[in-house]
C-alpha cells in the first residue's frame, strides 16, 4: 500500500493523554476553541496579546498589522525589540546558571553552555563583527557545523541588527556562493571544518573556493576553530578565538523596527534559483515563541532536542530562537543518527533525559528499519512528547515512533509548515487535539487554513485542493530578497482571492483534520530537504556533455521522495560501461554544484525527452516512466511517443 493509499484508510484516533494534559499549557479543547474563538471575534487583539506576552519589547507597538502594502503584510511596526535580548539577556536575572545547550559532538564529547556563558558569548561575538565594520542591515553569510558557534553567530548578528543568512554546510562551494552574491553580504561566519559521522566536513575550502570564484562583497571571512587546522588567508580571514580574545562581554543591543529583517534563508521554488526568504525579527519571533510552547508545551523543567540542522527553518525556529526565547535547556547534535551505530538518538534521549523530541519522518523511516531492539536498550523514560516535521509521516512509521518510542504514552505532534511560514501552522495542541496517525491535525489557533480550488473557492470535504492560509499572520514570509514580483507571482497569484498559496495539496476530512498530499508544483521533498527540480536540471545542462535534463520524484520508502533524471547527452546516447561512468560523473557533478543531498538517485539516457508539440517536457509521463510505468491516458499531443519505451528501458 502506498503512502496515499494508507492515509485514505487510516482511521485511528489516539485521544489526549490525561496525564499530559493535566499538565499542559493548553490542557483541554475547550482551551483550544477558546482561544480560535478569540482569534476569530478580535484578530488583530489577539496576536497584540500573544506578542506581548510571549515577548520582550523595548519599544511597545501600537499598531498591530499593517497591511496597506498588502501582500506585504506589516506586524507591530512601531515596536522595537532585539531578538538575542529576547533569547538570552531577559532570562538572565532568573536563569543564568540555567544550561541553555548540551552540545553533544560528533565524537560523542559533551559541553554544557549556560544562560550566562551564551550571554558573553555572544556579546564578544557581536562585538568581535562590529570590529571589522559590520553594522544593521548588513547581510552575513553562516557557513557552520551543527554545534552552539552556530547559534551563538546568528544571535550576534541578531545582536547588532545585523540580517544572518545561514547555508546547510551540505551545500557546495557553488551554491554558497549564489547564496553570498544574492545576499551581497560583506561577511562570511564558518568553520575550518565540522565532524559528521566520523568523517570532517570541509567548510572552510568551501568557502575559499567560493571566494576564489568570485564573491565581491565579501570582506572578511570569520573561522570558527572545530578541528584546529584552520589556513587562514591573510587580509580576508580572522580566527574567531582572535576576533573575540579582547572583547567585552557587554554589548549594548540594537533595538530594531519590529519589521527589521532578522534573516534571510533560502529555499527552493517551481522555478529559477533558491529564493531569500525574508522574515522580520518581530513577527517571526512571536510565532516561534509561541509554537514553541503551544505546540511542544515547552516548560522549564524540560530537556528539548529538536534534530534538525540550523541551515533550515527548523533550525532556526526549533533550534535557535524558539527555544532559547523560551528560557529552556536544549541538546544541540552535531553529527548522524547512524554513527557510531543506530542507536545514537536513543542513547543520546537516556544520557540527556531529554523530554521533548523533534525529529524527521525520514529519520524515523531509517531508524524503524533497524528494528524494535536497538531503541529497546536505551532508556526512553524521559520522553513526554514527540514531533515530526518536512514532509508527510506514513502510518506505518507513525505508530511506530507513537509504539516503540512514545511507549503509547507521549503524544505525537505531526507539525506542518514550511520556510515561509516561520512557524507551525497545523499542528496538534498535544493537551488539547485528538491525533490520527499521517494527519497534522488542525489549524493553530489564530492560522486560518483552508482547501480551495484553483479559484480560490473552498472544497468540499475530502476533496484534495490547494491549501491556502486565509488571513496573515505575524512570521509570515515578507517578500524574497531582491524580488517582490516573485514574492507576489509564487504565494499570492491573482485568482485566489488574495490568499496565501502553500504549494501543497491536502484534504480535510470530515472531523476538518487536514491530510498533506504533497507539492503541486515542481519542488521535490527528498529525506524532507526541499529541492526544485529546475535546480537540479540546471545543474545538468551546465555539464558540458549534456544537451537536456528533466528532473522528477519517485516514491522512495525511506526518503519519501528519491530523484530520476532523464539525460540526453550530446552525440550519441551513453550505453553500457559509458552509461555508468556518465552517471557517475554526472551524480558528482550535481553534488559540486548544489551539494550531495540534490545526486539523483537514478539517470536514465535517451535520444530525447517526451515533449508536447509545443516543446514542453511532459513530466506526468515521466513520473509514471520513473515507477517503471508506460504511462496510461492520453499521450495524443506528445510529439514523439516512442521515446517513452526507450526512456522505460524496453
Ligand atoms: C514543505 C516545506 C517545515 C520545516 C521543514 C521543511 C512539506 C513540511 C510537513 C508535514 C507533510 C510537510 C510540505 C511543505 N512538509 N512539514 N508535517 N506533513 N508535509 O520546510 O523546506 O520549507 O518545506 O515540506 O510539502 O510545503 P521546507
Amino acid at each position: 500500500m502506498n503512502n496515499l493509499e494508507s492515509i485514505l484508510t487510516e482511521n485511528r484516533v489516539f485521544q489526549p493523554n490525561p496525564e499530559f494534559a493535566a499538565h499542559a499549557r493548553i490542557g483541554s479543547l475547550d482551551a483550544y476553541n477558546a482561544l480560535v474563538a478569540e482569534a476569530q471575534n478580535d484578530y488583530e487583539g489577539f496576536w497584540a496579546r500573544q506578542a506581548r506576552e510571549f515577548l520582550t519589547w523595548d519599544t511597545p507597538f501600537t499598531t498591530i498589522l499593517d497591511d496597506s502594502n498588502a501582500p506585504h503584510y506589516r506586524w507591530f511596526t512601531d515596536g522595537k525589540l532585539n531578538a538575542s535580548v529576547n533569547c538570552i539577556d531577559r532570562h538572565l536575572p532568573a536563569k543564568a546558571q540555567k544550561v541553555a545547550i548540551i552540545a553533544e559532538a560528533d565524537d560523542g564529547s559533551v559541553r554544557e553552555i549556560t544562560y550566562q556563558q551564551l550571554h558573553d558569548e555572544v556579546a564578544k561575538l557581536a562585538n568581535g563583527i562590529k570590529s571589522l565594520g559590520v553594522t544593521k542591515g548588513d547581510r552575513v553569510i553562516i557557513y557552520m557545523p551543527m554545534i552552539p558557534e552556530a547559534s551563538i553567530a546568528m544571535l550576534a548578528c541578531a545582536r547588532i541588527g545585523a540580517i544572518h543568512s545561514v547555508v546547510f554546510g551540505g551545500f557546495s562551494a557553488e551554491a554558497l556562493r549564489d547564496r553570498i552574491n544574492d545576499t551581497g553580504a560583506r561577511l562570511v561566519i564558518t568553520a575550518d571544518g565540522g565532524m559528521r559521522g566520523g568523517r570532517t566536513v570541509p567548510l572552510k575550502s568551501a568557502v575559499d573556493k567560493a571566494l576564489e570564484a568570485g564573491c565581491a562583497s565579501v570582506e572578511k571571512v570569520v573561522v570558527f576553530e572545530r578541528l584546529g587546522n584552520a589556513a587562514l588567508n591573510a587580509g580576508t580571514d580572522v580566527a574567531w578565538s582572535a576576533l573575540i580574545a579582547d572583547k567585552s562581554t557587554t554589548c549594548d543591543p540594537e533595538m530594531v523596527e519590529a519589521e527589521h529583517p532578522l534573516f534571510l534563508l533560502y529555499t527552493s521554488g517551481s522555478t529559477g534559483k533558491p529564493k531569500g526568504v525574508q522574515h522580520a525579527t518581530g513577527g517571526f519571533l512571536v510565532n516561534a515563541a509561541l509554537t514553541n510552547a503551544w505546540v511542544f508545551d515547552l516548560n522549564d523543567d524540560d530537556v528539548y532536542w529538536c534534530t534538525a540542522d540550523v541551515g533550515w527553518i527548523t533550525g532556526h525556529s526549533y533550534v535557535t530562537y524558539g527555544p532559547l526565547a523560551l528560557g529552556v535547556t536544549q541538546v544541540m547534535f552535531e553529527g548522524i543518527p547512524s554513527y557510531p551505530d543506530g542507536g545514537r538518538f536513543w542513547q543520546m534521549i537516556e544520557r540527556h533525559k531529554v523530554s521533548v523530541f523533534y525529529t524527521a519522518p525520514t529519520a524515523i523511516r531509517a531508524l524503524m528499519k533497524l528494528g524494535d531492539d536497538v531503541p529497546a536498550k536505551s532508556d526512553l523514560s524521559s520522553l513526554r512528547l514527540l514531533g515530526t516535521v518536512g514532509e508527510p509521516i506514513n502510518p506505518e512509521a507513525w505508530m511506530w515512533y507513537h509504539r516503540v518510542i512514545g511507549s503509547e504514552r507521549c503524544p505525537i505532534a505531526d507539525t506542518w509548515w514550511q520556510t515561509e511560514t516561520g512557524a507551525h501552522m497545523i499542528a496538534p495542541l498535544p493537551g488539547a487535539i485528538a491525533t490520527k496517525p499521517g494527519s497534522c491535525t488542525r489549524p493553530l489557533p489564530g492560522i486560518i487554513a483552508d482547501i480551495v480550488d484553483d479559484e480560490g473557492n473552498p472544497v468540499g470535504h475530502n476533496q484534495g485542493g490547494n491549501l491556502v492560509i486565509k488571513k496573515p499572520w505575524p512570521s509570515m514570509i515578507r517578500t524574497i530578497w531582491g524580488d517582490d514580483a516573485r514574492f507576489q507571482r509564487s504565494y499570492f497569484p491573482e485568482k485566489l482571492k488574495g490568499y496565501y498559496l502553500a504549494g501543497d495539496s491536502a484534504r480535510r476530512d470530515d472531523d476538518g483534520y487536514f491530510w498533506i498530499m504533497g507539492r503541486i508544483d515542481d519542488v521535490l521533498n527528498v529525506s524532507g530537504h526541499r529541492l526544485g527540480t529546475m535546480e537540479i536540471e540546471s545543474a545538468l545542462v551546465a555539464h558540458p556533455l549534456v544537451a537536456e535534463a528533466a528532473v522528477v520524484g519517485k516514491p522512495h520508502d525511506i526518503k519519501g521522495e528519491s530523484i530520476v533524471a532523464f539525460v540526453v547527452c550530446k552525440g550519441d546516447r551513453p550505453e553500457g560501461d559509458a552509461a555508468d561512468a556518465m552517471v557517475k560523473t554526472l551524480r558528482d557533478w550535481v553534488a559540486e554544484q548544489i551539494g550531495p543531498i540534490a545526486k539523483p538517485d537514478d539517470i536514465r539516457f535517451g535520444d530525447n525527452l517526451p515533449k508536447t508539440r509545443s516543446g514542453k517536457i511532459m513530466r506526468r509521463l515521466l513520473r509514471g516512466i520513473a515507477i517503471g510505468e508506460l504511462p496510461q491516458g492520453d499521450v495524443s499531443t506528445l510529439e514523439n511517443p516512442a521515446i517513452l519505451e526507450q526512456l522505460l528501458g524496453k
